[in-house]
């Protein structure tokens, strides 16, 4: 039986997930190098330096540290220009309707964000106050796929993975919940999210009903 369920919040709660693809499309071609949506794939749920590195690999290049810092922030000064205007009405449709249900039940509310931006995005949306608690690039040292994230999220929450539920758009989230032990409810399309114990196309078609039998 479910007593939590931790989300990931790019691409799962709101569409920021393509302003990052965006952003670091327009890095990428700055530097000459080929960026499509099918490689933004492999970046998702990636933290920012591996991101980038990512991104740097497949155009054969390495830099120096500084250089990797002063791309990492032009990438997010971009990224912060495209969500500045983010309000409310950005939540993916289905979420608000989604958490009422599951605290309804009795379930706990967990947040495992890779971004430094997850408090900012979470302000905006007006979603903060929504999760009993949250785990984000501030407080973890290892990124996705690593289970880190979700482990913390659990135990902040005090309750044991084998009764947590994660939920992720990007493949190396879906591998981080798998193995911290809970089970992994994937948002996306089937082919990208393998790994997952069941998939929806988009937050809204998630089934309350079915992820409380679980
Ligand atoms: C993840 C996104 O949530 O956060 C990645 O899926 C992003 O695309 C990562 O690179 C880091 O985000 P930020 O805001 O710290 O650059
Ligand atoms: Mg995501």
């Amino acid at each position: 039986m479910i007593q939590a369920v931790i989300f990931d919040l790019d691409g799962v709660l709101t569409d920021t997930a393509h302003y990052h693809f965006q952003a670091w499309q327009a890095l990428a071609h700055s530097l000459g190098i080929a960026f499509t949506e099918q490689d933004n794939e492999h970046l998702k749920g990636v933290d920012r330096l591996g991101s980038l590195r990512l991104i740097l690999q497949k155009g054969g290049l390495t830099l120096p540290a500084a250089e990797e810092e002063r791309l990492m922030a032009r990438k997010n000064a971009h990224y912060l220009q495209l969500i500045a205007g983010m309000t409310a009405a950005d939540l993916f449709p289905g979420v608000r309707e989604l958490f009422a249900r599951l605290k309804q039940s009795g379930i706990k509310l967990g947040l495992a964000s890779a971004s430094k931006n997850a408090a900012f995005v979470l302000q905006r949306l007006g979603i903060a106050g929504e999760f009993d608690a949250i785990a984000d690039a501030a407080t973890v040292k290892h990124s996705k796929p690593d289970p880190e994230i979700f482990l913390q999220a659990a135990a902040l929450l005090q309750i044991a993975p084998e009764h947590c539920l994660g939920v992720e758009d990007a493949a190396a989230g879906v591998t981080a919940i798998n193995r911290a032990g809970m089970r992994a409810i994937g948002i996306g399309q089937p082919e990208q999210l393998r790994e997952a114990l069941m998939v929806f196309p988009t937050l809204q078609a998630l089934d309350a009903e079915l992820l409380l039998t679980l």
